[in-house]
């Protein structure tokens, strides 16, 4: 039976994905050159500088570690002023109920995300209370794929792997859960999320029975 559930926070608890994509989009044109929503899904669940890389890399920009840094900073300012604008009205449909459901069950609640702003946005959107452990950026030293930031999160609610639930919206993120042998339900597009166990496009669709298959 499943003992806790695994969160990614960006484009799963609220979709930060858009303000992500807009700051990012906003580094390319100044750079000089754009990138498609497609290939925006590549970069959803790695680091800000994993996530650099491989923009410039796309705009066939090459820059010094020095110039990189600076245009990371840029970014994250951008995407922190729209971050800094949000309300719990930003929270996804069905997240709050289906977080009730899981407290009202006994299963336990961790975050597992890439990004070093997590408990920023979990506050703006007050959500912190609801979880029982917090992975982020600031304690991983191996992005997804690799399952590290779920494995820690299971380790932070006694669980064993084959006892959690990753919720993801990110091909990298749902790798993650099956390199860490757990259940892994993508939240978004069934064709993008091939290798989800299956897909809900909103937690309106997640039940606590479904949680068990
Ligand atoms: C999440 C998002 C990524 C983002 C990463 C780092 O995984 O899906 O798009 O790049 O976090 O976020 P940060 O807030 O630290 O820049
Ligand atoms: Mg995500």
């Amino acid at each position: 039976t499943v003992k806790a559930c695994l969160f990614d926070l960006d484009g799963v608890i609220v979709d930060t994905a858009v303000y992500h994509f807009q700051a990012w989009r906003r580094l390319a044109n100044e750079l000089g050159f754009d990138f498609t929503e497609h290939q925006n899904e590549q970069l959803k669940g790695i680091s800000r500088m994993e996530s650099l890389e491989l923009i410039l890399q796309w705009g066939g920009v090459s820059l010094s570690e020095a110039e990189k840094l600076d245009w990371a900073t840029k970014k994250n300012q951008w995407y922190l002023d729209l971050v800094l604008q949000m309300t719990p009205n930003e929270v996804l449909p069905g997240v709050p109920a289906f977080l009730d459901a899981l407290r009202a069950n006994g299963i336990k609640i961790a975050l597992g995300s890439a990004s070093k702003n997590s408990k920023l946005i979990l506050e703006k959107i007050q959500m912190l209370d609801y979880f029982d452990a917090i992975i982020d950026g600031n304690n991983i030293t191996k992005g997804k794929p690799d399952p590290q930031v779920f494995l820690m999160g299971a380790e932070a609610t006694h669980s064993l792997p084959s006892e959690c639930v990753v919720f993801e919206d990110a091909v990298a993120g749902i790798q993650a859960a099956k390199a860490g042998g757990m259940k892994a339900i993508g939240v978004g597009s069934a064709e993008v999320l091939t290798e989800a166990d299956f897909v809900i496009s909103t937690f309106e669709e997640m039940t606590i029975e479904r949680l068990n298959f």
